[in-house]
Protein backbone atom coordinates (compact mmCIF):
# COMPACT_ATOMS: atom_id res chain seq x y z
CA UNK A 1 0.00 0.00 0.00
CA UNK A 2 1.16 3.37 -0.72
CA UNK A 3 2.60 5.95 1.62
CA UNK A 4 0.43 8.92 3.06
CA UNK A 5 2.28 11.72 3.42
CA UNK A 6 0.01 14.35 5.49
CA UNK A 7 0.85 18.18 4.73
CA UNK A 8 1.28 20.93 6.93
CA UNK A 9 1.85 24.43 4.77
CA UNK A 10 2.28 27.63 6.63
CA UNK A 11 1.18 30.79 5.26
CA UNK A 12 -1.62 31.15 3.52
CA UNK A 13 -1.29 34.18 0.78
CA UNK A 14 0.29 34.43 -2.25
CA UNK A 15 2.10 31.35 -1.95
CA UNK A 16 0.25 30.13 0.36
CA UNK A 17 -2.42 29.83 -2.43
CA UNK A 18 -0.28 28.84 -5.45
CA UNK A 19 1.11 25.60 -2.78
CA UNK A 20 -2.08 24.82 -1.93
CA UNK A 21 -3.32 24.21 -5.05
CA UNK A 22 -0.20 22.19 -6.03
CA UNK A 23 -0.93 20.25 -3.35
CA UNK A 24 -4.45 19.55 -4.58
CA UNK A 25 -4.08 19.10 -8.19
CA UNK A 26 -0.37 16.76 -8.05
CA UNK A 27 -2.41 13.70 -7.17
CA UNK A 28 -4.97 14.27 -10.38
CA UNK A 29 -2.87 14.77 -12.84
CA UNK A 30 0.50 12.84 -11.81
CA UNK A 31 0.93 9.10 -10.75
CA UNK A 32 2.62 9.85 -7.05
CA UNK A 33 4.35 7.57 -5.11
CA UNK A 34 2.63 8.07 -2.23
CA UNK A 35 -1.03 9.49 -1.29
CA UNK A 36 -0.92 13.52 0.14
CA UNK A 37 -3.40 14.34 2.68
CA UNK A 38 -3.98 18.24 3.06
CA UNK A 39 -3.55 18.42 6.92
CA UNK A 40 -3.28 21.82 8.43
CA UNK A 41 -3.16 25.12 7.12
CA UNK A 42 -1.51 27.72 9.56
CA UNK A 43 -1.56 31.70 9.83
CA UNK A 44 -1.44 33.91 12.69
CA UNK A 45 -4.91 35.40 12.35
CA UNK A 46 -7.70 33.18 13.75
CA UNK A 47 -10.31 33.82 11.70
CA UNK A 48 -8.59 34.61 8.37
CA UNK A 49 -6.51 31.42 8.73
CA UNK A 50 -10.10 29.24 9.05
CA UNK A 51 -11.43 30.66 6.09
CA UNK A 52 -8.52 30.17 4.03
CA UNK A 53 -8.78 26.55 4.84
CA UNK A 54 -12.46 26.08 4.02
CA UNK A 55 -11.29 28.14 0.32
CA UNK A 56 -8.02 26.48 -0.15
CA UNK A 57 -9.01 22.59 0.80
CA UNK A 58 -7.21 22.20 4.29
CA UNK A 59 -9.01 19.87 6.63
CA UNK A 60 -7.60 22.01 9.78
CA UNK A 61 -5.84 25.85 10.69
CA UNK A 62 -3.97 26.48 12.95
CA UNK A 63 -2.02 29.58 14.60
CA UNK A 64 1.08 28.74 15.75
CA UNK A 65 3.41 27.16 12.88
CA UNK A 66 5.33 25.39 16.17
CA UNK A 67 2.04 23.57 16.21
CA UNK A 68 2.26 22.12 12.71
CA UNK A 69 6.50 21.67 13.17
CA UNK A 70 6.10 19.82 16.25
CA UNK A 71 2.78 17.25 15.57
CA UNK A 72 3.23 13.69 15.33
CA UNK A 73 0.58 13.83 12.94
CA UNK A 74 2.60 16.24 10.30
CA UNK A 75 5.14 14.08 7.82
CA UNK A 76 5.60 17.33 5.45
CA UNK A 77 6.02 20.86 6.34
CA UNK A 78 5.23 23.67 3.37
CA UNK A 79 6.82 26.87 4.38
CA UNK A 80 5.23 29.75 2.40
CA UNK A 81 5.91 32.51 4.78
CA UNK A 82 7.94 35.69 4.70
CA UNK A 83 12.07 35.27 4.22
CA UNK A 84 12.87 36.62 8.07
CA UNK A 85 10.62 33.37 9.30
CA UNK A 86 12.43 30.61 7.24
CA UNK A 87 15.40 29.53 9.64
CA UNK A 88 13.56 29.32 12.88
CA UNK A 89 10.67 27.06 11.08
CA UNK A 90 12.62 25.14 8.72
CA UNK A 91 15.33 23.81 11.30
CA UNK A 92 12.17 23.26 13.97
CA UNK A 93 10.33 20.99 11.30
CA UNK A 94 13.69 19.42 10.54
CA UNK A 95 14.84 18.64 13.64
CA UNK A 96 10.78 17.11 14.21
CA UNK A 97 11.93 14.47 11.33
CA UNK A 98 9.88 16.57 8.88
CA UNK A 99 10.40 17.06 5.01
CA UNK A 100 10.55 20.41 4.09
CA UNK A 101 9.68 22.33 0.95
CA UNK A 102 10.72 26.39 1.35
CA UNK A 103 10.01 28.99 -0.23
CA UNK A 104 12.77 31.23 -1.60
CA UNK A 105 15.27 32.87 -1.03
CA UNK A 106 16.24 29.97 1.57
CA UNK A 107 17.29 32.55 3.92
CA UNK A 108 18.02 36.40 5.19
CA UNK A 109 21.86 35.89 4.90
CA UNK A 110 25.08 33.17 4.92
CA UNK A 111 24.60 32.35 8.51
CA UNK A 112 20.71 31.25 8.01
CA UNK A 113 21.65 29.63 5.03
CA UNK A 114 24.25 27.48 6.69
CA UNK A 115 22.40 27.21 9.69
CA UNK A 116 19.34 25.62 7.66
CA UNK A 117 20.97 23.32 5.58
CA UNK A 118 23.26 22.38 8.70
CA UNK A 119 20.01 21.19 10.06
CA UNK A 120 19.02 19.05 6.84
CA UNK A 121 22.59 17.44 6.75
CA UNK A 122 21.70 16.24 10.71
CA UNK A 123 18.68 14.99 9.53
CA UNK A 124 17.43 12.45 7.08
CA UNK A 125 14.65 14.54 6.30
CA UNK A 126 14.01 15.62 2.37
CA UNK A 127 14.33 19.26 1.21
CA UNK A 128 13.69 21.32 -1.43
CA UNK A 129 13.84 25.32 -2.20
CA UNK A 130 10.92 26.51 -4.00
CA UNK A 131 12.28 27.87 -7.17
CA UNK A 132 9.59 26.90 -9.35
CA UNK A 133 10.86 28.23 -12.31
CA UNK A 134 13.52 25.34 -13.09
CA UNK A 135 9.32 23.21 -13.64
CA UNK A 136 8.74 25.34 -16.68
CA UNK A 137 8.19 22.68 -18.90
CA UNK A 138 10.42 25.27 -21.39
CA UNK A 139 13.01 25.31 -19.14
CA UNK A 140 13.24 21.79 -18.34
CA UNK A 141 13.67 21.15 -21.47
CA UNK A 142 16.63 23.69 -21.91
CA UNK A 143 18.12 21.70 -19.50
CA UNK A 144 18.02 18.52 -21.39
CA UNK A 145 19.18 20.57 -24.33
CA UNK A 146 22.27 21.65 -22.39
CA UNK A 147 22.97 18.61 -21.27
CA UNK A 148 23.21 17.12 -24.40
CA UNK A 149 25.48 19.69 -25.52
CA UNK A 150 23.31 21.28 -28.01
CA UNK A 151 24.61 24.49 -27.76
CA UNK A 152 28.68 23.39 -27.78
CA UNK A 153 30.50 25.29 -25.96
CA UNK A 154 28.74 28.18 -23.44
CA UNK A 155 30.13 31.57 -24.03
CA UNK A 156 27.27 33.41 -22.72
CA UNK A 157 24.43 33.26 -19.87
CA UNK A 158 22.15 36.14 -19.67
CA UNK A 159 19.51 36.65 -17.59
CA UNK A 160 17.26 39.89 -16.64
CA UNK A 161 13.82 39.03 -14.23
CA UNK A 162 11.54 42.39 -14.72
CA UNK A 163 8.81 43.67 -13.05
CA UNK A 164 7.24 47.51 -12.58
CA UNK A 165 5.43 47.21 -9.68
CA UNK A 166 7.59 49.84 -7.58
CA UNK A 167 7.56 52.16 -10.40
CA UNK A 168 4.90 54.00 -8.60
CA UNK A 169 6.32 55.55 -5.63
CA UNK A 170 2.83 55.15 -3.92
CA UNK A 171 3.61 51.33 -3.92
CA UNK A 172 3.83 50.78 -0.33
CA UNK A 173 6.53 49.63 1.89
CA UNK A 174 6.01 45.94 2.76
CA UNK A 175 8.41 42.99 4.74
CA UNK A 176 9.82 43.27 1.14
CA UNK A 177 11.43 45.83 1.23
CA UNK A 178 12.61 45.97 4.64
CA UNK A 179 16.67 44.64 5.14
CA UNK A 180 15.17 43.00 8.69
CA UNK A 181 12.36 40.73 7.23
CA UNK A 182 13.40 40.06 3.37
CA UNK A 183 17.34 39.85 4.07
CA UNK A 184 18.13 41.96 0.87
CA UNK A 185 14.80 43.09 -1.06
CA UNK A 186 14.43 42.43 -4.50
CA UNK A 187 17.63 41.56 -4.96
CA UNK A 188 17.03 38.47 -3.23
CA UNK A 189 13.38 38.19 -3.42
CA UNK A 190 14.06 38.11 -8.13
CA UNK A 191 17.52 37.60 -8.95
CA UNK A 192 17.56 34.79 -6.46
CA UNK A 193 15.55 32.81 -9.01
CA UNK A 194 17.67 33.76 -12.17
CA UNK A 195 20.59 32.83 -10.19
CA UNK A 196 19.06 29.42 -9.71
CA UNK A 197 18.24 29.13 -13.24
CA UNK A 198 21.82 30.03 -14.18
CA UNK A 199 23.47 27.71 -11.97
CA UNK A 200 20.68 24.90 -12.80
CA UNK A 201 21.26 25.48 -16.66
CA UNK A 202 24.97 26.30 -16.68
CA UNK A 203 27.18 26.19 -13.83
CA UNK A 204 28.19 27.83 -10.75
CA UNK A 205 29.41 31.35 -10.35
CA UNK A 206 32.96 31.81 -9.27
CA UNK A 207 33.51 35.80 -9.16
CA UNK A 208 30.95 38.73 -9.30
CA UNK A 209 30.80 42.65 -9.49
CA UNK A 210 27.65 43.87 -9.39
CA UNK A 211 25.48 46.82 -7.99
CA UNK A 212 22.82 46.85 -5.70
CA UNK A 213 20.53 50.19 -5.20
CA UNK A 214 17.47 51.55 -3.72
CA UNK A 215 15.56 54.08 -6.00
CA UNK A 216 12.82 55.47 -3.77
CA UNK A 217 13.85 55.29 -0.19
CA UNK A 218 10.51 56.00 1.46
CA UNK A 219 7.23 54.88 0.54
CA UNK A 220 3.45 54.99 2.59
CA UNK A 221 3.66 52.33 4.83
CA UNK A 222 1.51 49.48 4.02
CA UNK A 223 0.31 48.19 7.12
CA UNK A 224 -1.24 51.89 7.93
CA UNK A 225 -2.89 51.87 4.50
CA UNK A 226 -4.91 48.82 5.17
CA UNK A 227 -5.73 51.41 8.54
CA UNK A 228 -6.49 54.53 6.38
CA UNK A 229 -3.78 56.23 6.72
CA UNK A 230 -0.96 57.03 5.42
CA UNK A 231 2.49 57.73 6.96
CA UNK A 232 6.29 56.94 4.63
CA UNK A 233 8.49 54.22 5.74
CA UNK A 234 11.78 54.06 5.13
CA UNK A 235 12.66 50.94 3.16
CA UNK A 236 15.74 49.58 4.13
CA UNK A 237 17.06 46.85 1.83
CA UNK A 238 17.26 47.16 -2.09
CA UNK A 239 14.38 47.59 -4.77
CA UNK A 240 16.93 46.86 -7.68
CA UNK A 241 20.54 44.86 -8.39
CA UNK A 242 22.63 43.71 -11.36
CA UNK A 243 26.26 42.09 -11.90
CA UNK A 244 28.53 40.16 -14.21
CA UNK A 245 30.26 37.62 -13.53
CA UNK A 246 32.46 34.84 -14.20
CA UNK A 247 31.02 30.94 -14.03
CA UNK A 248 32.43 28.36 -14.36
CA UNK A 249 34.34 26.85 -17.74
CA UNK A 250 34.86 30.45 -18.57
CA UNK A 251 30.96 31.39 -19.16
CA UNK A 252 30.31 35.26 -18.67
CA UNK A 253 26.77 36.34 -16.84
CA UNK A 254 25.02 39.49 -16.50
CA UNK A 255 22.01 39.07 -14.40
CA UNK A 256 19.50 41.85 -13.75
CA UNK A 257 16.41 42.18 -11.06
CA UNK A 258 14.54 45.14 -10.91
CA UNK A 259 10.73 46.17 -10.13
CA UNK A 260 10.95 49.61 -12.17
CA UNK A 261 10.70 48.44 -15.49
CA UNK A 262 7.46 49.79 -16.83
CA UNK A 263 5.87 47.70 -19.10
CA UNK A 264 7.11 44.46 -17.72
CA UNK A 265 4.90 42.61 -15.38
CA UNK A 266 6.72 39.37 -15.06
CA UNK A 267 9.33 39.40 -17.77
CA UNK A 268 12.16 36.35 -16.75
CA UNK A 269 14.08 36.47 -19.70
CA UNK A 270 16.88 34.34 -20.46
CA UNK A 271 19.84 34.06 -23.43
CA UNK A 272 22.45 31.35 -23.40
CA UNK A 273 24.99 31.37 -26.04
CA UNK A 274 27.46 29.02 -27.19
CA UNK A 275 29.63 27.52 -30.00
CA UNK A 276 26.73 25.75 -31.79
CA UNK A 277 23.67 27.38 -31.00
CA UNK A 278 21.81 29.69 -28.87
CA UNK A 279 18.18 29.32 -26.77
CA UNK A 280 15.80 32.34 -25.21
CA UNK A 281 13.27 32.10 -22.99
CA UNK A 282 10.72 34.89 -22.04
CA UNK A 283 7.90 34.11 -18.95
CA UNK A 284 5.18 36.05 -20.19
CA UNK A 285 5.39 33.67 -23.21
CA UNK A 286 6.57 30.75 -21.16
CA UNK A 287 5.14 28.14 -23.36
CA UNK A 288 7.65 28.77 -25.81
CA UNK A 289 11.54 28.07 -26.48
CA UNK A 290 13.40 29.71 -29.05
CA UNK A 291 16.18 27.85 -30.64
CA UNK A 292 18.42 29.14 -32.65
CA UNK A 293 21.03 26.01 -34.67
CA UNK A 294 23.80 26.41 -36.23
CA UNK A 295 24.29 23.32 -37.82
CA UNK A 296 20.95 24.49 -39.54
CA UNK A 297 21.58 24.75 -43.58
CA UNK A 298 23.28 28.65 -44.04
CA UNK A 299 19.39 29.70 -46.23
CA UNK A 300 17.04 29.18 -43.17
CA UNK A 301 19.19 30.03 -40.34
CA UNK A 302 17.01 31.88 -37.55
CA UNK A 303 15.40 31.55 -34.32
CA UNK A 304 12.70 28.41 -34.05
CA UNK A 305 10.03 28.26 -31.91
CA UNK A 306 9.33 25.26 -29.86
CA UNK A 307 6.24 25.39 -29.07
CA UNK A 308 6.76 23.00 -25.31
CA UNK A 309 3.44 21.34 -25.03
CA UNK A 310 3.68 17.93 -26.85
CA UNK A 311 2.19 15.24 -25.06
CA UNK A 312 3.78 11.89 -26.49
CA UNK A 313 6.51 11.82 -23.55
CA UNK A 314 9.41 13.57 -25.36
CA UNK A 315 8.82 16.60 -23.29
CA UNK A 316 9.17 17.39 -19.69
CA UNK A 317 6.04 17.54 -17.81
CA UNK A 318 3.65 18.33 -20.61
CA UNK A 319 2.76 14.59 -20.80
CA UNK A 320 0.40 15.10 -17.45
CA UNK A 321 -1.68 17.87 -19.27
CA UNK A 322 -3.75 18.90 -21.91
CA UNK A 323 -3.53 18.57 -25.89
CA UNK A 324 -0.82 20.09 -27.85
CA UNK A 325 -0.75 23.42 -28.16
CA UNK A 326 -3.03 24.44 -25.16
CA UNK A 327 -0.93 25.73 -22.47
CA UNK A 328 0.41 25.73 -19.40
CA UNK A 329 0.55 28.58 -17.13
CA UNK A 330 2.70 30.13 -13.44
CA UNK A 331 0.65 27.73 -11.00
CA UNK A 332 1.57 24.19 -13.43
CA UNK A 333 5.12 25.18 -12.09
CA UNK A 334 4.11 24.85 -8.72
CA UNK A 335 2.08 21.37 -9.08
CA UNK A 336 5.46 20.04 -10.80
CA UNK A 337 7.63 20.99 -7.99
CA UNK A 338 4.93 19.57 -5.21
CA UNK A 339 4.49 15.97 -7.74
CA UNK A 340 8.47 15.85 -7.77
CA UNK A 341 8.77 16.62 -4.03
CA UNK A 342 6.60 13.87 -2.69
CA UNK A 343 8.16 11.19 -5.33
CA UNK A 344 11.51 12.21 -3.46
CA UNK A 345 9.95 11.93 0.03
CA UNK A 346 8.53 8.66 -0.62
CA UNK A 347 11.60 7.41 -2.53
CA UNK A 348 13.71 8.75 0.89
CA UNK A 349 16.36 10.42 -2.18
CA UNK A 350 17.17 14.27 -3.20
CA UNK A 351 15.09 16.32 -5.33
CA UNK A 352 16.47 19.40 -6.69
CA UNK A 353 17.15 22.09 -5.59
CA UNK A 354 17.98 21.29 -2.22
CA UNK A 355 18.81 23.09 0.61
CA UNK A 356 22.31 22.85 -0.39
CA UNK A 357 21.28 24.45 -3.78
CA UNK A 358 19.57 27.37 -1.42
CA UNK A 359 23.27 28.05 0.38
CA UNK A 360 25.04 28.66 -3.21
CA UNK A 361 22.31 30.33 -3.96
CA UNK A 362 22.60 32.73 -1.10
CA UNK A 363 26.58 32.82 -1.51
CA UNK A 364 26.05 34.44 -5.19
CA UNK A 365 24.04 37.11 -3.67
CA UNK A 366 26.09 38.05 -0.63
CA UNK A 367 29.28 38.46 -3.35
CA UNK A 368 26.93 40.81 -5.34
CA UNK A 369 26.27 42.73 -2.06
CA UNK A 370 29.71 42.70 -0.87
CA UNK A 371 30.88 43.43 -4.74
CA UNK A 372 28.38 46.47 -4.36
CA UNK A 373 29.59 47.60 -1.13
CA UNK A 374 33.18 47.80 -1.76
CA UNK A 375 33.11 48.70 -4.79
CA UNK A 376 35.15 45.50 -6.93
CA UNK A 377 35.42 42.14 -7.88
CA UNK A 378 34.47 39.12 -5.30
CA UNK A 379 35.20 35.92 -5.26
CA UNK A 380 32.01 33.49 -4.70
N1 LIG B 1 8.42 30.88 -5.92
C1 LIG B 1 7.87 32.04 -6.24
O1 LIG B 1 7.65 32.33 -7.40
C2 LIG B 1 7.52 33.02 -5.14
C3 LIG B 1 6.65 34.09 -5.40
C4 LIG B 1 6.31 34.93 -4.35
C5 LIG B 1 6.85 34.75 -3.09
N2 LIG B 1 7.73 33.72 -2.88
C6 LIG B 1 8.32 33.51 -1.54
O2 LIG B 1 7.33 32.91 -0.69
C7 LIG B 1 7.44 33.41 0.64
C8 LIG B 1 6.11 34.05 1.04
O3 LIG B 1 5.84 35.11 0.16
P1 LIG B 1 4.34 35.55 -0.17
O4 LIG B 1 4.43 36.38 -1.40
O5 LIG B 1 3.41 34.39 -0.14
O6 LIG B 1 4.06 36.49 1.10
P2 LIG B 1 2.66 37.05 1.60
O7 LIG B 1 2.99 38.26 2.38
O8 LIG B 1 1.68 37.13 0.47
O9 LIG B 1 2.16 35.89 2.58
C9 LIG B 1 2.89 35.54 3.72
C10 LIG B 1 2.04 34.60 4.57
O10 LIG B 1 2.81 34.22 5.71
C11 LIG B 1 2.00 34.38 6.89
N3 LIG B 1 2.88 34.59 8.04
C12 LIG B 1 3.74 35.61 8.25
N4 LIG B 1 4.39 35.41 9.42
C13 LIG B 1 3.94 34.25 9.93
C14 LIG B 1 4.20 33.54 11.12
N5 LIG B 1 5.07 33.95 12.02
N6 LIG B 1 3.50 32.37 11.34
C15 LIG B 1 2.61 31.92 10.44
N7 LIG B 1 2.31 32.57 9.29
C16 LIG B 1 2.97 33.72 9.06
C17 LIG B 1 1.13 35.57 6.54
O11 LIG B 1 0.00 35.62 7.38
C18 LIG B 1 0.76 35.23 5.09
O12 LIG B 1 -0.26 34.27 5.04
C19 LIG B 1 8.61 34.39 0.62
O13 LIG B 1 9.77 33.71 1.05
C20 LIG B 1 8.73 34.79 -0.83
O14 LIG B 1 10.04 35.17 -1.21
C21 LIG B 1 8.04 32.86 -3.87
Amino acid sequence: MAKTFRVGLIGYKFMGRAHSNAWRQAPKFFDLKANIEMHTICGRDAAAVQAARAKLGWQFAATDWREVVESPLIDIVDIGTPTFTHAEIAIAALKNGKHVLLEKPMGRDLKECEAIFAAAKKSKCVHMIGHNYRRIPAIALAKRMMTEGALGKIYHFRARYAQDRLADPEFPVDWRLQKETSGSGVHSDINSHIIDLARYLVGEFTDVCGIVHTFIPERPRGDLLAKGKRQLGKVTAPDSAAFIGWMEGGVMANLEATRYALGRRNHIEIEINGSKGSIYFDFEDMNKLKFYNGDDPKDRQGFRDILVTQRDGVQPYVANWWPPGHGLGYEHTFVHAVADFVNACADGKPVQPTFEDGLKNQRVLTAVEESSAKGKWVKV
